[in-house]
């Protein structure tokens, strides 16, 4: 029986991530965020799938809170890693500036749409709203920091894992809950 606190457990499921003799493979920074990016951005099509054919309360509170724990984590880890690398290496204050503000609005409504439930008025918006934010966020981050994080001359590598690291103890962390 593995232990809990092992943080491998959590990724079980994730088969991809690991080579044949079981070693995780570890994604550059720009990869691992833009498969997070991507992860939500299907998280919410199939949202406003459920929304559009009037899915159960249950099935879009559990799929809400999973898109607001996923975007708490990238947040996260972006916030405490990537950025703080980007600071140093790119020329850009203003850019970074402006995504630690967006990472402020959507974490304001992940807070309001974690103390509501999915019966409850604008539940939908706040989600669907998110999900307007987001994908605007995401764009700045491919388009303008990505390009620059690639010439910047930082160990792309080496931020990816720690990236992976931290992300590996908040999901396992989450799972403790
Ligand atoms: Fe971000
Ligand atoms: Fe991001």
């Amino acid at each position: 029986m593995a232990s809990s606190d092992d943080p491998f457990d959590a990724q079980d499921e994730d088969i991809d991530d690991e080579s044949e003799d079981g070693e995780e493979v570890e994604q550059d920074a720009i990869s691992l965020l833009s498969s997070d990016h991507a992860e939500v951005k299907q998280m919410f099509e199939e949202y406003r799938k459920l929304v559009e054919g009037n899915g159960s309360d249950d099935r879009r509170g559990d799929l809400a809170r999973q898109i607001c724990s996923t975007l708490s984590v990238h947040a996260e880890i972006e916030e405490d890693i990537f950025y703080p690398a980007m600071r140093e290496n790119i020329d850009d204050e203003l850019l970074l500036d402006q995504a630690e503000v967006e990472h402020e609005s959507a974490k304001e409504l992940i807070e309001q749409i974690e103390d509501m439930d999915a019966g409850d008025a604008l539940f939908d918006a706040r989600v669907l709203v998110l999900g307007e934010y987001v994908e605007h966020h995401v764009q700045e981050e491919e388009n303008e920091i990505f390009p620059q994080a690639e010439t910047s001359g930082v160990d792309l590598d080496e931020l990816g894992a720690e990236l992976a690291e931290r992300k590996r103890e908040l999901m396992a962390a989450l799972e403790e809950d």
